[in-house]
């Protein structure tokens, strides 16, 4: 009997060990994390960089109050907001927290243009969080099932369908549109290329906010630092978590000109958010990042992965499509596959399974060998349903 509650169904193993892209389980079998805890460990597990920025912070200083200037928070917003031209930063703990202050600066934006019930358009198969704001933004029935009423009032929108936002522009209520560059969790679903600038001219046309949550695109997951510099656009807020921290829990909201400047001291905040542990191992990461090129890689190995799955499963008559951009990697096969969870487990692979895709992020350090381990059991394991 277990006394955690029953909101996760653990598969049946348990890691005590991890370094780079494995997981070493209490057996002493080794796996490959092609998942990197669900795109959070993108240096890999344990990275020695980390491990020691953490080792020296810990034994320095780990927590002040945010009613106290802490140097690492100021150090890693300067950094952020340089990679991202973006004004100022704000950090929580997790994604779900980066989207709810992304989410109040929008009301607070409304509010300040009178507007008395302001509404925010998020995308169908989006996920933006398990808070009752983010869940109530996230379109997917079976994330929102049982918790109603829901935070109102997020309007629902088909995702790369502009037509869809413009039939609201009439909407005076409209305060900002939140969308994940690439969905995530719902399969790696990439919009046309140019579906961003669109959505931005519109935005700007109605004096929208464009809030773009990068939690799970963000920080060189898809061979950028954030997928949206696919497009040459900066959005008016951005949001940030999972990779961010390497495995340290850390979420950040960014935000530029008028978005900026509508929390005053009092308006938000978050007691452990921002703390100099966490600061500094996120510093840290982005110094990784840029020190051994991991953009490049993720790039390079993505292509590798892609351009591999698509010449062997070719003549597969199982794959409806593969979707991929940098190190986020779908394969949608024509049936539903959940079972394929514990085979690859079996094979002593980490994968996600999203209904019928499979889901692929692996670690940005991956290299040549593990990139192959990952085609030939996949393959294998699709071969075999
Ligand atoms: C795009 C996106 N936004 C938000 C979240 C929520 O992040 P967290 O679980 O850290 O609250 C996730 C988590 O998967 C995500 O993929």
């Amino acid at each position: 009997m277990s006394y955690l509650m029953s909101n996760y169904a653990p598969l049946a193993v348990t890691f005590a060990k991890g370094e780079g892209c494995y997981l070493i389980d209490t057996k002493g079998n080794t796996y490959l994390d092609a998942l990197s805890g669900v795109g959070v460990v993108g240096l890999g597990h344990c990275h020695k960089d980390i491990t020691a920025t953490i080792q020296a912070q810990a034994g320095e200083l780990l927590h002040t109050s945010n009613w106290y200037h802490i140097a690492h928070q100021e150090a890693l917003a300067e950094k952020l907001c340089k990679l991202s031209n973006m004004d100022n930063a704000f950090f929580g703990n997790s994604g779900a927290e980066a989207n709810e202050a992304a989410i109040k600066i929008a009301r607070l934006h409304g509010y300040v243009n009178n507007i008395d019930n302001p509404a925010i358009l998020t995308a169908n198969q989006s996920f933006h969080g398990r808070t009752m704001a983010t869940l109530s933004a996230t379109g997917n029935d079976k994330v929102q099932s049982g918790f109603t009423p829901l935070v109102s009032e997020f309007i629902h929108i088909d995702f790369n369908d502009i037509d869809a936002i413009k039939a609201h522009t009439s909407n005076r209520n409209i305060v900002a549109i939140m969308l994940e560059p690439i969905q995530g969790e719902s399969g790696v679903i990439v919009p046309k290329s140019d579906y961003l600038n669109q959505v931005q001219a519109i935005c700007q046309a109605n004096n929208w906010l464009l809030i773009l949550d990068e939690v799970q695109t963000g920080i060189g997951r898809t061979g950028k630092m954030f997928a949206h510099q696919y497009n040459n656009i900066t959005p008016d807020i951005l949001t940030l978590a999972k990779g961010l921290g390497n495995g340290v829990p850390i979420g950040a909201c960014l935000a530029k000109g008028k978005a900026a400047i509508l929390f005053t001291p009092g308006t938000h905040g978050s007691t452990f958010g921002g703390n100099p542990l966490v600061c500094k191992t996120a510093l840290s990461v982005l110094e990784v990042i840029e020190k051994y090129n991991l953009l490049d890689n993720a790039t390079k190995m993505g292509g590798y992965l892609a351009s591999n799955f698509q010449e062997k499963l070719s003549n597969s008559n199982k794959i409806t499509q593969i979707r991929a951009k940098g190190l986020m990697i779908a394969i949608e096969l024509n049936q539903d596959c959940t079972r394929l969870l514990n085979a690859a487990l079996d094979k002593r692979l980490l994968i996600n399974i999203t209904g019928r895709s499979i889901r692929l992020l692996p670690p940005l350090i991956i290299n040549q060998t593990e990139a192959d381990i990952i085609i030939d059991t996949v393959c294998d394991l699709i071969g075999e349903l």
